[in-house]
């Protein structure tokens, strides 16, 4: 299939921006347009490597409300939805900007994709719609058991993607990936935040008892799943990515000590839980493993490039 025109959602965020700088680079005659809210999680700075070339462009638009949507939606060979609001922790405050953003935002751009007629659509969803499982993993066709708001909106917005699936046959297909990890994530997430704290020496404020269990895939990988899923994922089909790495949230402080030089016991402050921490994420993803896609890159080996990219 001919690719010349994506949309993709999101765009100015972490995974959204690495989403678009590929597909520039991949899809060499496409145009790519970026609709981005630039909410407290979007840089345009995060766009610097393409912003100004001719075949991108950057629309500042929340996906609630799109405005002229026909020259945008029309003709479009492919869209990437990964606008949304990311973070757990805020969403134990106000989690209502969670629900419009990611179910009425996600409702609003599959049916502005289905009445424009966009010939495919990757919803970009996560692990935490399946909740947390103690042993074991969750396949593709595990029932959701979201726990949090925010993963409670993202298995709302697949509910409705699901029912366009069976009304109106829509041609899309769900990412179902762990914790992603690298470059511009905004420092509320894990990594990036215990790197700036440590750096500026401050403590990292750990949760509960800071052993609930996270799998970290790097960006690079998560991005040759979405080519691999574009190229051959089987259309209204969901794909799990994972990666085999299931670390807790002190081993991921420690790692990030030890490139420091920093002792852990003084680098951390052991603070109130979330009022739900889900214990331990695990997903089956030998689908996407039998599409051809296969973890090239490990947390242990990525995090002193990181750290060293962080600082600067
Ligand atoms: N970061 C992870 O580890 C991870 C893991 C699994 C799934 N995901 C999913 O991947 C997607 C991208 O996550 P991320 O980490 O890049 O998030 P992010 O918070 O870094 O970026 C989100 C982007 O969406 C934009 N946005 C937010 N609300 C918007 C709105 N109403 N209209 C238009 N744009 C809006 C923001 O401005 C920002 O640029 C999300 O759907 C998230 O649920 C993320």
């Amino acid at each position: 299939m001919p690719i010349n025109k994506i949309i993709i959602t999101g765009g100015a965020g972490f995974i959204g921006s690495h989403i678009a700088e590929n597909c520039f680079r991949k899809f060499k005659n496409a145009k790519i347009i970026i609709i981005d809210k630039f909410t407290y999680a979007g840089f345009i700075s995060n766009l610097k490597n393409i912003a100004k070339d001719k075949r991108v462009k950057i629309i500042k638009s929340d996906i609630c409300t799109l405005k002229n949507s026909k020259s945008i939606f029309s003709n479009t060979d492919l869209l990437i939805h990964a606008a949304a609001e990311s973070h757990v922790d805020n969403s134990f405050g106000n989690s209502k900007i969670f629900s419009k953003t990611n179910i009425i935002g996600t409702h609003n751009i599959i049916e502005l994709s289905r009445y424009y007629s966009v010939k495919k659509i990757i919803h970009i969803s996560t692990d935490e719609v399946y909740g947390d499982i103690l042993k074991g993993s969750f396949s593709e066709n595990h029932s959701l058991n979201p726990t949090n708001p925010y993963s409670a909106s993202k298995a709302a917005a697949e509910m409705i993607i699901k029912s366009y699936i069976k009304s109106f046959n829509l041609p899309v297909i769900i990412i179902r990936p762990n914790n992603i990890y690298g470059t511009r994530q905004y420092p509320e997430k894990l990594i990036p935040k215990s790197i700036f704290l440590l750096s500026n020496n401050k403590k990292v404020p750990l949760h509960g008892n800071g052993k609930n269990i996270r799998h970290f895939l790097a960006i690079q990988d998560f991005i040759s799943a979405l080519f691999l899923i574009i190229k051959k994922g089987k259309i209204q089909e969901t794909y799990n990515v994972g990666s085999s790495n299931g670390y807790t949230n002190f081993d991921i402080v420690k790692k990030i000590c030890n490139i420091l030089n920093l002792n852990i016991k003084t680098s951390i402050q052991y603070v109130n839980d979330r009022p739900y921490n889900d214990l331990r994420y695990s997903i089956n993803y030998s689908k996407i493993n039998k599409l051809g896609w296969s973890q090239k890159r490990f947390i242990e080996n990525d995090l002193k490039n990181l750290v060293k990219s962080y600082k600067l």
